[in-house]
């Protein structure tokens, strides 16, 4: 049986990721120290003996045995990386060392959940992996963006150094159930605007875009890529290349909530990119993988979810 270690696991992608291994037959050993995670999360896994949570903080070294771990601990969100900047940058540099040298130590596979954010204000659309991104080193997003990029060269120094086997995955903007729903993205901020009748807030005109990607989606993507040949180090882009005006997704929204909320538009923050789209040409060549599920689709579990909670 696969034992496979889960950072951050009782977050967003890190509980979705545990249910498909659990899924898979994996023995799950799910790693979080519950700053943005939940226990409600990963409540329905508790009864499985193949299941066990530990609380524990990543920028402390650890010591389990297993065969592959997935880096997954990180708050994903401004709001949340911003309120302790300087855990962020720990949470990404030592929490990397740490999970790092577990995986020299046991020979396994560690994969990183990396973010469409090492490429910053991008100047190049859509962005491909060999692009080296434009990134504010002092600014307020650095801690996230700097933090995952030293990540990266971490997992690349381990690996030309101490021949850890690697995988460096790209993560952009993904959404489903089990997103926070105060953390400022905007599925989120839509879907619970609706449903709670207030007014849904679009910057600017609304024509700026976005593509998002269903969680089921990123996560057969993120287990394709722990699987694949040990060549295949990544980093390689997952994401949806779907683009949407802000416009279009409020409309969807609306539509398949019900909801009789209205629009309204704000000035457009200073830093808001006027667009951001994976180029996912390598995981579709070197994983077979692209996403399957439809928006409309994607955003009615999405709703489903949201109204239990708002409830
Ligand atoms: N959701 C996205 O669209 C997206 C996009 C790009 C990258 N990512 C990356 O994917 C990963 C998961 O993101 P998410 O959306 O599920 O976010 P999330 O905030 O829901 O999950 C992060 C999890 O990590 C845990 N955590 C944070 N700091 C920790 C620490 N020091 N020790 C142990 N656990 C810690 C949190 O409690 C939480 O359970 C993150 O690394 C994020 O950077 C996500």
């Amino acid at each position: 049986m696969n034992r496979i270690l889960v950072t951050g696991g009782a977050g967003f992608l890190g509980s979705h990721l545990c249910d498909r291994l659990i899924k898979d037959g994996a023995d799950v050993l799910c790693v979080d120290n519950f700053y943005t995670g939940s226990k409600t999360n990963i409540a329905h896994l508790m009864v499985n003996p193949y299941f066990e949570a530990m609380r524990h903080d990543v920028t402390f070294p650890l010591y389990a045995e297993v065969d592959q771990i997935f880096n997954m601990a990180c708050p994903a969100s401004p709001v949340h990386y911003q309120f302790d900047p300087v855990q962020t940058t720990k949470t990404n540099v030592h929490g990397a060392i740490n999970m790092l040298g577990l995986a020299k130590r046991l020979k396994a596979r560690i994969l990183q959940a990396s973010t469409s954010e090492v490429y910053g204000d991008p100047e190049v659309h859509p962005q491909t992996e060999d692009y080296w991104g434009r990134v504010n080193p002092i600014g307020i997003r650095s801690c996230y963006d700097e933090g995952k990029r030293c990540a990266e060269t971490l997992f690349f120094d381990y690996h030309r150094q101490h021949q850890v086997e690697i995988k460096v995955v790209r993560i952009f903007n993904t959404y489903g159930p089990r997103m926070h729903p105060n953390d400022g993205r905007v599925v989120s901020n839509f879907i619970v605007q609706a449903l709670k009748g207030e007014d849904i807030t679009i910057y600017g005109n609304g024509q700026q875009t976005r593509s998002f990607c269903y969680v089921d989606d990123l996560i057969d993507g993120l287990v394709r890529m722990m699987n694949s040949p040990a060549g295949m180090t990544g980093p390689v882009n997952m994401g949806n290349p779907n683009e949407m005006t802000m416009l279009e997704l409020a409309e969807q929204v609306l539509r398949l909530s019900g909801s009789k909320a209205k629009l309204v538009f704000k000035p457009l923050p200073q830093d808001d990119p006027k667009q951001r789209q994976p180029d996912i040409s390598v995981a579709r060549r070197e994983l077979g993988w692209q996403p399957k599920v439809a928006l409309a689709d994607g955003l009615k579990e999405t709703i489903a979810y949201f109204k239990k909670i708002v409830a």
